[in-house]
């Protein structure tokens, strides 16, 4: 083995199923399906059939797929919805961008909501709580369903590294009144560009997403049925997903071997926490393998000196943007997070060799530290 390793390795994935990316490629130039098109449907029925929904409506973005089900459940100006501040920004610019107020509670040491925290942030003027589930690993869903129902409130699961994740036997985004994935392409299931989606189990709520992402417009160009937005799913990335997902079952499959070559190799080094370990209720998924040390940004430099990239996931939690306005908050767990978590390279085509170089390369720096340690004496 030789060279970098990549985060993500997305030439090495297109070499490896070539025939059928191109292959796509020409099916979709020669029919000239584009918008709105067979693709689109047989790829939203297949994630709704998937996840135990009845609708999953294709969209631009996550980001769009999280302001639509804002907007759908009439979250706005008044209204507070609680989440978290550990997760990427359009979680909380969801809620900011319909004209609500997020309400930001702390999170616990698998990276997700505090379920212990939702009801001391409820406020009679509370409408909706969106759980996240980061890094392919499901919220506590009883608690956050139980308390949604106790207090009336709506929720939209933030699934976007989270498709295929299960929560006591159920898939992630089939609890929700709402449930977004985003297909960006380093997400559990990637297309060529953005993409995104929401389910849900509500017919009109999906009339209304439907309508809201295609200006209006639902079963015929001609008769409007409201104001909407242009978030379509494109049809070619609906076909490369289509195309991606018959592999998704061994993709969730190798991310899970990958998971424990590093549970194994990493355990017991330097002062790492290594990444929640998955069973009980929770079948994880790893979109993403993360770790923590006290020690993080050194580690992230020695590793991408030594060629192995990456990734940290968020060095400055969002309530200490100073442009988002949410200093407000006091999450003490999610700063200390921020300073401590860092990502490995994960996906499908890594290979066992390439996982333990990581490994390796970990243990070096440990060792390196403690021999200069020594040497200081
Ligand atoms: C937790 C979470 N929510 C929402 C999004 C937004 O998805 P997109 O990038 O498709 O807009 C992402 C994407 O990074 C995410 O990780």
């Amino acid at each position: 083995m030789s060279g970098r390793i990549r985060f993500v390795n997305y030439p090495r994935q297109y070499q490896q199923h070539k025939k059928e990316f191109d292959g796509v490629f020409e099916e979709i130039m020669s029919g000239g399906d584009f918008i709105l098109r067979r693709h689109l449907e047989v790829f939203e029925k297949r994630i709704a059939e998937y996840v135990g929904v009845k609708h999953a409506i294709g969209v631009n973005t996550g980001t769009d797929a999280l302001y639509l089900s804002a907007r759908a459940l009439g979250f706005g100006p008044g209204d507070e919805v609680i989440t978290v501040g550990h997760t990427f920004v359009a979680t909380v610019g969801a809620i900011v961008q319909a004209g609500a107020s997020p309400v930001l509670v702390d999170v616990r040491d698998d990276y997700n909501m505090d379920v212990d925290l939702i009801e001391k942030a409820i406020t009679p003027k509370t409408r909706g709580i969106i759980p996240v589930h980061l890094n392919g690993h499901s919220c506590d869903m009883d608690r956050v369903m139980g308390l949604a129902r106790r207090y009336n409130l709506r929720v939209i699961e933030d699934a976007a590294q989270a498709l295929g994740a299960e929560f006591k036997g159920r898939r992630c985004a089939s609890f929700g009144d709402t449930a977004i994935f985003s297909f960006y392409p380093a997400k559990m299931l990637g297309t060529l560009g953005d993409g995104g989606m929401v389910c849900t189990n509500d017919d009109n709520l999906a009339r209304t997403l439907s309508a809201y992402r295609d200006n209006g417009r639902v079963d015929s160009v001609e008769v409007i049925e409201c104001y909407g937005w242009c978030t379509r799913l494109d049809n070619f990335h609906a076909a490369i997903l289509n195309m991606k997902f018959s592999h998704f079952g061994e993709w969730v499959k190798r991310r899970r071997e990958l998971a424990r070559i590093y549970d194994k190799g990493l355990e017991g080094v330097g002062d790492i926490s290594i990444h929640p370990v998955s069973g009980g209720d929770y079948f994880d998924v790893y979109q993403n393998y993360v770790i923590r040390s006290g020690r993080r940004n050194g580690l992230v430099k020695y590793l991408r000196e030594s060629g192995v990239e990456a990734l940290i996931s968020w060095p400055t939690p969002l309530h200490k943007q100073k442009a988002l306005g949410l200093e407000r908050f006091h999450l003490p767990k999610t700063e200390q997070i921020s300073a401590e978590v860092l990502s490995l390279p994960m996906y499908p085509e890594l290979t066992d060799e390439e996982a333990n170089t990581v490994i390796e390369k970990i243990k070096g720096f440990f060792c390196e530290s403690r021999l200069e340690r020594a040497g200081n004496f």
